[in-house]
């Protein structure tokens, strides 16, 4: 027998890129084997009983704050989990600098008790509780914001990339699970990296096996192909990982054209190639299922290769800002029509929250606007940046029309989100967000984009499963 649950109250979402769909009614949810899906929606439901009478069952009704809103949750294309706890370390570096400065350090330390990190630390190296300590957090925290799909990168360890599979299932998150690959010596470290072509591919089947031991489905949590990016890896073994994938049916992960100086490493590593995107190309690894992380400097001949592959591109607005990187031409992709989602990228960004990605994605779209002779063409609105994070990031991860928004047939994978409530007398709740009460919805969610956080989200849920409750 499947598990039903009713939904009520109000429905918010962007099926659009210029559309904010603000619905009141109800919506039934029913859940097979741990897989919540919409199994009816009705807009003439005026209350919870007016829910039971009209779908005629007997159920749970779930009901949305009265100054709140169901939303689609939110969907993280692009985070290094391994990260976290380096989020807002990064000084005045850029790409290439930061990684050998903070992140190969970090990220080491999860596998290797003669990282650098551990050189006088008083503690006594544990990379497995490292390891635990960034993961539980990670996945917490993201929920805590309403993200409820992940696209994971961890580190090149399996037994820790591991424990983020069994982290993320355990806490219900839909997670995308990357053990990184990274085996081209004169472009890692000796203390970080895999020795071979054939360790790569051993140990990513190693991850692949894990998770497939854990959702057999993949679902819910699904292991991704992960090159770190083109200048660490050797040729050969982009070639046998984009096989792999191939074989495996499953999603690839990595970064392109994130930093000037990087494109031209990328140059002067393959210079038989026309362009980073060619690079990927010959080696098989764009695909319809890949998921291209930043692609801040590509040409419209790179745009043309990308879309005609059908791989996707995931916008890092606020890690392309804090390093430095440049200006993502996210309004010429979405007119060449390539598929667009939004990611924080942990730790090149700070912020584990994608409503923090939607302001940034905001901002920088402004600058490109302003770089392009001030045309505001080029400038993203709210609706669009939400329709990014969510519809967007469905499309990106090949969930396109199961997740985003509340339509039947759909997964509930949603949160519930709150905003403050201002009294007569000035009082309000703790929140960033006041409403005095005169704002019509459509400014609310305007006042909830540029000033909300994680103290509006109160319940989140992934597949029908409540997997955060703010307490
Ligand atoms: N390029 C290669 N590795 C990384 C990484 O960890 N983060 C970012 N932002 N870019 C990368
Ligand atoms: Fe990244």
């Amino acid at each position: 027998m499947a598990a039903r649950t009713i939904y009520f109250g109000r429905f918010i979402s962007a099926p659009k890129p210029d559309e904010l769909l603000i619905q009141t009614g109800a919506v039934l949810v029913s859940s097979r084997d741990g897989r919540g899906v919409i199994e009816k929606v009705d807009w003439t439901v005026n209350g919870p009983n007016d829910a039971l009478s009209k779908f005629g069952i007997e159920a749970p009704v779930v009901t949305a704050h009265d100054n709140g809103f169901f939303f689609p949750g939110f969907i993280d294309t692009h985070i290094h989990a391994s990260q976290y706890p380096n989020a807002g370390i990064f000084g005045k570096s850029t790409l290439l600098d930061w990684l050998t400065t903070y992140t190969f350090p970090l990220e080491s330390s999860f596998g290797n008790v003669k990282s650098p990190m551990y050189k006088n630390a008083s503690e006594t190296p544990n990379p497995l509780a490292r390891a635990k300590a960034a993961y539980s957090r990670v996945v917490s925290r993201t929920l805590a914001h309403g993200t409820t799909t992940a696209s994971y990168y961890a580190t090149i360890h399996v037994e820790a990339t591991n424990l983020l599979a069994d982290i993320a299932f355990d806490k219900g998150q839909r997670a995308y699970i990357g053990r990184v690959c990274m085996d081209r010596p004169e472009m890692c470290p000796d203390y970080y990296r895999d020795e071979s072509t054939e360790e790569s591919i051993t140990n990513t089947k190693a991850s692949i096996e894990y998770c497939k031991s854990l959702d057999p489905s993949g679902e819910l949590l699904a292991h991704i192909v992960t090159p770190r990016f083109a200048p660490s890896c050797l040729p050969e073994t982009l070639t046998q990982l984009a096989t792999l994938a191939k074989e495996e049916d499953l999603r690839i992960q990595t970064h392109i054209s994130e930093n000037l100086n990087e494109v031209k490493l990328v140059k002067e590593l393959f210079p038989d190639r026309e362009s980073y995107t060619d690079v990927y190309n010959h080696h098989g690894l764009l695909t319809p299922r890949t998921i291209l992380a930043h692609a801040v400097h590509i040409s419209r001949e790179e745009m043309q290769v990308i879309k005609q592959r059908k791989a996707k591109v995931s916008h890092c607005p606020a890690s392309n800002s804090a390093l430095g990187s440049g200006f993502c031409p996210v309004r010429v992709m979405l007119d060449e029509g390539i598929d667009v989602g939004l990611g924080t990228d942990v730790s090149g960004g700070y912020s584990t929250s994608i409503l923090d990605a939607v302001r940034n994605a905001c901002m920088v779209s402004r600058h490109v606007g302003f770089l392009n002779g001030g045309d505001s063409r080029f400038n993203l609105g709210i609706t669009e940046a939400l329709w990014l994070g969510t519809v967007g990031g469905a499309k990106v991860v090949g969930l396109e029309g199961r997740l985003g928004g509340f339509e039947q047939g759909m997964l509930w994978d949603v949160q519930e989100v709150v905003l403050g409530e201002v009294k007569k007398d000035g009082e309000g709740d703790d929140t960033d967000v006041d409403i005095f009460g005169w704002e019509d919805w459509e400014n609310r969610v305007a006042k909830w984009v540029w000033n909300g956080d994680d103290r509006n989200v109160r319940r989140v849920w992934v597949g029908g499963r409540m997997v955060h409750e703010r307490k």
